[in-house]
């Protein structure tokens, strides 16, 4: 049975009670949830409150390496936002709606945008590792869905530009002026937690993906139900299996997301500074 949402004029969650009480009423104005190896990102927050995950209701377990384990309430780029230093995923316990409730939170908020990072492989040979790959769509070819068992006609979610077609041309603009190259791409959803096999990621590269990952699609779904604005970006940590020597593994994800960080750090402020 999904969980019953609160954003519809019903009572406050206990999160979201529990993050006003120690960070204060003032809503925020976006969410951002921080990929493997990009936790770092959260320390960019001017005035941060924190808030370990474990205080808050339905937040992230905190059970994968690389990712953070708390929320900072703060300033980023003049405007107030949250920051989850790290996401649950599917792979987790295969509960696709894990991310419901904190993005239900974050909606309770004030959000109504969320911007996602994540760290994946690369399929195109143009887009490199230490690349940023800003996601255009999705194929959820894990094949589950975070709406499911959902009661409401809200399930029917219309996906067709869930990617904000205005924040990514308002990224690219500022990709630009920073000299941050973002690549542009679909990004194809594999459960994990093991990589792709070589066949699969052949697979994938039929299918039009340009970029393969173990989560955001799910998140993405449940944030376009909850009417936020989406806009997402890859940190490009390794060429997907078999495209290049490299050993995939999850120590290397997390050493080359740094790379990606660094332009994160650069392009996310000046994105939520015009949000
Ligand atoms: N596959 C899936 N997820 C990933 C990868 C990958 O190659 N790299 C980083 N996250």
């Amino acid at each position: 049975m999904a969980p019953r949402s609160r954003s519809r004029g019903k009572s406050m969650s206990k999160a979201a009670k529990t993050i006003r009480k120690i960070a204060g009423n003032e809503p925020i104005v976006a969410g951002v949830i921080l990929g493997s190896g990009l936790s770092e990102l959260g320390d960019l927050l001017i005035d941060r409150v924190a808030i370990p995950f474990s205080e808050l209701k339905g937040f992230p377990g905190g059970g994968v390496s690389g990712h953070g384990r708390d929320l900072f309430v703060g300033t980023l780029g003049g405007k107030r936002i949250a920051v989850l230093t790290g996401r649950e995923h599917y792979y987790e316990h295969g509960n696709a709606a894990a991310m419901r409730p904190a993005l239900e939170t974050l909606s309770e908020l004030g959000a109504t945008t969320l911007l996602l990072t994540n760290s994946a492989g690369s399929l195109d040979p143009g887009t490199r590792p230490g690349d940023l790959m800003m996601i255009a769509d999705h194929i959820n070819y894990a094949g589950m869905n975070p709406l499911i068992g959902e009661p409401s006609d809200r399930r029917f979610v219309n996906m067709v530009n869930a990617y904000d077609p205005s924040l990514r041309s308002r990224a690219i603009a500022i990709g630009a002026r920073l000299d941050i190259s973002l690549k542009e791409g679909v990004y194809l959803w594999y459960s994990g937690p093991s990589f792709e096999t070589v066949a699969e990621i052949q697979m994938a590269i039929r299918l039009g993906a340009n970029a393969v990952g173990m989560s955001t699609a799910p998140e993405v779904i449940l944030a376009r139900m909850l009417g936020l604005r989406v806009w997402a970006c890859s940190s490009i940590t390794n060429m997907g299996a078999g495209l290049s020597d490299e050993h995939i593994s999850h120590e290397h994800t997390k050493l080359m997301a740094v790379q990606g960080a660094k332009k994160l750090k650069r392009l996310i402020p000046a994105l939520v500074e015009e949000l």
